[in-house]
């Protein structure tokens, strides 16, 4: 039957709602506006009615009756470009989500597709079906980015296209502008297949400017979360592409980009979004943050609700299915005393209540992850002759720089400064590669660590001041299975096991934030001064960001797309 009937009818007061809630603001972010003296009736996951005349018959003693003594009653918060389909399972990553007031997430699946490949996306909206809240996807578009550059566990076009007809697939994700403005067959085949199915074009193109970034949306790229100042901001909202800002636990953007919200009147094509959260950030909340955060930096309050609400939905053109309190929508809603401190004392997610009190309401079982991937790590424990350097006098080496750039430096070993520690990555889907290089600029000046959290292929990268700290942190890596390892004279101080595929934690995320904070304090106990480290260090092999990186297959010269010399001592 057809699931609106009862809705209707639960409207015109021919069936009674399964919930009524009234006595609350309404915020309307549709008109922009608070509505008083309404009430919501919800009846099988939709809002059958909102208004302040509810008809004869439409309440009954089955009727749930919610008080929101007075206080807001806003959407269901949405977050609209995000990475949470690693890192932590998602039944752990919802019970704080939902408790923060989301009810639904668009997520990146780069590093499924990467790491697990089809098989790890196919997981992912299996497991999601279970969710108390919604879970949407936009697949990777390249992976890897750099063909013949980079090796991962990677899927193919075809496979990628093969999701575009499951309807909580909304886009592309991610489709940096290089690949877009001088297309390759493979990305002129994505694109053509997502214009088919009707997928949205997810944009990147942080450093396009003028008549490139008119080419790159010519494409029909849609939104972009990249802009980090308001000019960069202006540029895209006047060629119509939505911009998501971003605060999250790897960009805070919003201060930098905020004078935009007194450049402009029309605020539809701007929404917010976290764009990845860690374990120790998620704890403290979600998106309910980023709209504290603006309301703090002094963007309207309704503004803000509507940039985390209908502006997110519309972005993949869901906003006629939710995003708002109107009939005929998913009810989504957060009942909450101050927008300002966004914490929920109740929300409603598909029309039931999923969290009381910023805790989950709900019992949420996981569906389990294939056993194949708890067995990522194809490659053998390393000895110290799997390490190919030769002794020389100068050597090259990448140095770390500002924000997430890295560089080619030479290095006189004589004069080298403290912090020059051996840099490998070791290939773990079974191909046998490795490549070997040198780094500066961590201010490690004892031990290594080692990863396979590392963007975008997720192969097991190490470096330290000594290859035997290196093969032992190395080694507890495979020995986990993936996932991070901090060692100190033959030691392990730190770890964070990633067992699943090498990139997801078993663990609960309470106890991964404790292992997240231990980790990132051993890395200073061996004198790691990078802010952030362990994001920071997630970028070590990506090649999205400048100049030169060590990927398996060697030294890449990341924006000529070529393979630089074999770092060898000379
Ligand atoms: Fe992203």
């Amino acid at each position: 039957m057809w699931s609106k009937q009862s809705v209707i009818k639960t409207a015109l007061g021919q069936e009674s709602a399964d919930i009524i809630v009234y006595n609350g603001k309404i915020v309307n972010v549709n008109t922009h506006e608070i509505m008083n003296g309404y009430s919501i009736l919800i009846k099988n996951g939709y809002f059958a009615y909102v208004g302040n005349n509810a008809a004869d018959g439409s309440i009954s003693d089955n009727t749930l009756r919610i008080d929101a003594a007075g206080a807001y009653i806003t959407p269901g918060l949405i977050e609209a470009h995000t990475h949470i389909s690693y890192y932590f399972k998602i039944d752990e990553f919802v019970k704080y989500a939902a408790a923060s007031g989301t009810t639904t997430v668009i997520t990146e699946t780069s590093e499924l597709g990467n790491a697990l490949g089809k098989e790890g996306i196919e997981t992912f909206l299996n497991q999601a079906k279970s969710m108390p809240i919604k879970l949407f996807i936009t697949t990777p578009c390249f992976a890897p980015l750099l063909t013949g550059l980079e090796t991962s566990n990677s899927i193919n076009s075809d496979d990628i296209i093969s999701f575009f007809s499951d309807p909580r697939v909304l886009g592309l994700g991610e489709a940096y502008w290089p690949k877009v403005v001088y297309p390759d067959e493979r990305t002129a085949k994505l694109f053509e297949a997502a214009e088919r199915y009707n997928i949205k074009l997810q944009g990147h193109s942080a450093g396009a400017r003028g008549n490139k970034l008119n080419a790159y949306f010519a494409s029909g790229i849609s939104s972009c979360h990249e802009p980090i100042t308001p000019n960069e901001v202006m540029e895209r909202l006047r060629m119509g592409i939505h911009v998501i800002l971003r605060e999250g636990s790897n960009r805070h953007d919003l201060k930098s980009v905020t004078p935009i919200k007194d450049m402009i009147s029309d605020f539809r094509l701007l929404s917010a979004s976290t764009d990845g959260i860690n374990a120790a950030d998620l704890i403290k909340g979600h998106v309910n943050i980023v709209l504290e955060r603006l309301i703090e930096l002094g963007w309207d309050e309704l503004t803000a609700v509507q940039m985390l609400t209908i502006n997110a939905a519309s972005v993949f053109g869901i906003d006629d299915k939710i995003g708002s309190i109107a009939p005929g929508k998913i009810a989504d809603l957060c009942i909450v005393d101050d927008i300002s401190k966004f914490k929920p004392k109740t929300v409603i997610s598909n029309g039931r209540i999923v969290a009381k009190e910023g805790k989950i309401a709900v019992d949420i079982k996981l569906k389990e992850y294939p056993e194949s991937f708890y067995h990522s790590m194809r490659l053998n424990k390393l000895k110290k002759s799997d390490f190919k350097y030769e002794a020389g006098k100068t050597v090259d080496a990448i140095m770390l720089g500002k924000e997430f750039v890295a560089a080619l430096t030479r290095i006189n070993r004589t004069k080298a400064p403290e912090d020059l520690l051996f840099y490998a990555v070791f290939d773990r889907y079974g191909n046998n590669n490795a490549a070997f290089s040198y780094l500066i600029g961590t201010g490690i000046t004892s031990g290594a660590f080692a990863t396979t959290l590392n963007w975008d292929c997720f192969q097991l990268a190490v470096f330290g001041r000594s290859i035997d700290d290196m093969i032992t942190a190395a080694n507890r890596v495979i020995d986990m299975q993936g996932g991070i390892a901090v060692v100190d004279n033959l030691s392990v101080i730190a770890d964070i096991p990633l067992s699943i595929g090498g990139v997801i934690s078993d663990l609960p995320i309470v106890k991964l934030a404790e292992k997240e904070q231990a980790a990132e304090n051993a890395l200073i106990n061996i004198g790691c001064k990078i802010e952030n480290p362990l994001t920071r260090l997630q970028t070590l092999s990506f090649t999205g960001l400048p100049f030169v990186k060590l990927t398996d297959k060697g030294l890449i010269d990341v924006k000529n797309r070529k393979k630089l010399n074999e770092t060898k001592d000379l």
